[in-house]
Order: C-alpha cells, then structure tokens, then sequence
C-alpha cells in the first residue's frame, strides 16, 4: 500500500487560519494525504529550527502560510520569506528537493486559493516521496 503524504501547513493566525476554520476540518483541503496545520501568530515566528524539526519528524514537505506584504503588521513574512529561500538552499545543499519547504501569503478569506495551494503541494509531495 502506498504510503500518504505527510505535510505540514504552519498557519498564520490572522490571515491563514480563518479559511481553515472556515472549512470546518483540520484538513480542509480535500487533499490526499496527511495534512497537519499548525497555527502561529505570525510566520515570522517559524524559525528554521522548527521546520527542519518538522522534516526530522517525518514531514514529507513543509509549506509556511503568512499574510501578504502589506498585511503583516510585524514584517514577519518577508522574514518568513527570507528563512525560506535559505533552507530551499541549505536542502539544495544537502541533496534534499529545495521545493519541498515553501512560503505562500494569503489574504484572509482566501481560503479556496489555500485549499488549491495546498491541494497542489500535498500532490508534489505525492510526486516525491518521503525524503530517503
Ligand atoms: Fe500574518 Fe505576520 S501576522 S504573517
């Protein structure tokens, strides 16, 4: 039996996680895997240390869902951002698919946009397997 993806979703209170709850389902997104959300107060507050934890834990790709540019009152997801360009590298590095962590920014109430997105990233996930 084929094994599901695993992945996990850090939310953005604000802007991310009113479409989650919106849903009514921890994995709204009629994706076909293991969707894990995990909410935060901002994705600036995603350290790296927690996404290679998630990795380390199993995830079979990690995707962090902040605010839009202009929405984020504390700059956190341009840091969010920045983090996950510099672990896309690290894992580049490390022999590891880069597109397997990535940042998206939605503006609350979009939460179809972050079913399609996340719908889309559990079946790249699917396309790459677990990490070896
Ligand atoms: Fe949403 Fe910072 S408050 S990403």
């Amino acid at each position: 039996m084929r094994e599901e993806a695993k992945v996990v979703v850090f939310c953005c209170n604000w802007s991310v996680y009113p479409g989650l709850q919106l849903s009514h389902s921890a994995a709204p997104t009629g994706a076909k895997g293991l969707v894990d959300p995990i909410v935060t107060m901002c994705s600036g507050r995603v350290s790296p240390e927690l996404i290679l934890e998630a990795f380390s834990q199993g995830a079979w790709g990690v995707l962090v869902a902040g605010c839009p540019p202009e929405e984020c009152e504390h700059n956190g997801n341009y840091k969010a951002r920045r983090r996950v360009l510099l672990l896309q590298n690290l894992l580049a590095q490390m022999g590891i698919e880069p597109q397997r962590v990535r940042f998206e920014s939605f503006s609350t109430g979009e939460s179809a946009k972050l079913g399609q997105t996340i719908r889309g990233f559990v079946e790249e996930m699917r396309g790459l397997g677990p990490i070896e």
